[in-house]
């Protein structure tokens, strides 16, 4: 009988304790982001996860809107923030788009009580802290750390025709006519959400120019109408002749469907496809760079922040916290087919890619990518943007390069 009352008093006492571990924060979080396909949206989830058993009487409201980089969120996003209705926290890509679009504007409070009270700047590269921090403050969290320069193949079709990864542009047109012959289609690419071809050509400039060349094209050391931007556009140009028909109709993962049935070859992406391989449950796919690429890091990375008058501030900061986390970082990332922010989470329970993704990073060259907003702003990069898809329909590499130019000194960069 007394074991019992113990047991019951026992109870009550724990259930007290939690409601007031948890009192304050109730209400809602409203989470806005682009992530939406396989992987992303697991990645996504695994944060809520977290986040739901921490803070159970908080409810998440997951304001996703669909379109790979974003190019459909940022539109819906720029109209809530410039209406006064912030979400509570918005995923922006850490670098120009979150410094020049929204933290030079006015729109975001500083997080860095967060980062001293976490200790984030002991554990985390300066290359990712310095890309959030504006005027001595730290603006957003950063979740991860994505690859762009991937060259994604298909193990079975590589075995079967006995080719070895590419490394060259030489090599890389030798094994696109090789495949050709046989039939199948050697290079796989959605072109439908306008930034795809974008996506491919940075790599191919920094394939042309090498690190410092590619580098000096977002600062004004090096000219847009340099013969080696020439020379990316002529490459792509090429390229373009081995890709399947139907680009203009499918996303980057509807077109990644070819490769995992064998229908294609290779894909120039982002890793964010090795998270959707892993959610497709494909594993016969494997990986090399986008031609004269290698040694060359083509990094970005998704963070959060915290907007000004947002509705729901504490529940915000308690949401920045789990993403700053180890285990919000694991979880988020195993999944999401990105490497970790934080340089001290255990990466064993990660897959062969990202544990050599995540080697690269430690010694590779690092520069910033212009489709994924670190290293332009928005307005520069829409317009890079914007040149190369209208590049895929008429392919003209002279005016091509001339919108670039133009592009570069609406900028303000001197050419
Ligand atoms: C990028 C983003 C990635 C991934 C990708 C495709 O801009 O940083 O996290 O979501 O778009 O949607």
């Amino acid at each position: 009988m007394k074991g019992i009352r113990v047991l019951v008093v026992g109870l009550i006492f724990s259930l007290l304790l939690s409601t007031l571990a948890f009192a304050g924060l109730s209400g809602k979080l409203e989470i806005f982001s682009w992530w939406t396909a396989g992987g992303e949206a697991e990645g996504l989830n695994a944060l809520f996860n977290i986040y739901h058993k921490l803070y159970p009487d908080v409810k998440i409201i997951n304001a996703t809107v669909a379109g790979g980089a974003g190019t459909n969120a940022k539109a819906v996003l720029k109209t809530r923030m410039l209406g006064g209705d912030p979400p509570d926290s918005f995923q922006v890509h850490a670098g120009h788009e979150l410094i020049d679009t929204w933290v030079k504007t006015g729109f975001m409070e500083p997080v860095t009580f967060l980062y001293k009270e976490e200790g984030w700047d002991k554990v985390m590269p300066p290359g990712i802290l310095n890309i959030v921090k504006y005027k001595g403050d730290y603006w957003s969290v950063p979740v991860n750390i994505h690859r762009a320069n991937v060259l994604w193949y298909s193990k079975a079709v590589f075995e079967k025709y006995n080719i070895t990864p590419p490394k060259t542009f030489d090599d890389f047109f030798a094994v696109c006519e090789k495949l050709k012959s046989k039939g199948v289609v050697p290079i796989v690419m959605g072109t439908k959400d306008g930034w795809e071809a974008g996506h491919v050509f940075e790599t191919f400039l920094i394939g042309t120019l090498g690190a410092e060349g590619y580098k000096g094209l977002w600062t004004g050391k090096t000219k847009w109408s340099d013969k080696r931007v020439t020379e990316a556009l002529m490459l792509f140009d090429k390229m373009l002749n081995y890709v399947n028909s139907d680009h203009s109709a499918l996303t980057w993962d509807e077109a990644g469907q070819y490769l995992i049935q064998g229908k294609g070859a290779m894909m120039i992406m982002g890793d964010w496809t090795n998270g959707w391989f892993m959610a497709k449950k494909f594993d016969g796919y494997g990986w090399t760079l986008a031609p004269g690429n290698e040694g060359i890091f083509d990094a970005l990375s998704d963070s959060f922040g915290l907007p000004k008058g947002c509705k729901h501030r504490d529940n915000v900061i308690a949401w920045l916290k789990v993403l700053g986390s180890k285990e919000g970082q694991k979880e988020f990332n195993m999944r999401k087919g990105s490497i970790p922010a934080r340089t001290d989470v255990d990466m064993s329970d990660f897959n062969e890619y990202l544990q050599s993704c995540a080697k690269d990073w430690n010694k590779d060259k690092i520069v910033p990518s212009v489709i994924h907003g670190a290293a332009a702003s928005e307005g520069w990069a829409t317009e890079y943007k914007d040149a190369i898809a209208l590049f895929v329909a008429k392919r003209n590499v002279m005016k091509t390069q001339k919108a670039l130019i133009m592009a570069a000194e609406d900028a303000g960069v001197d050419q």
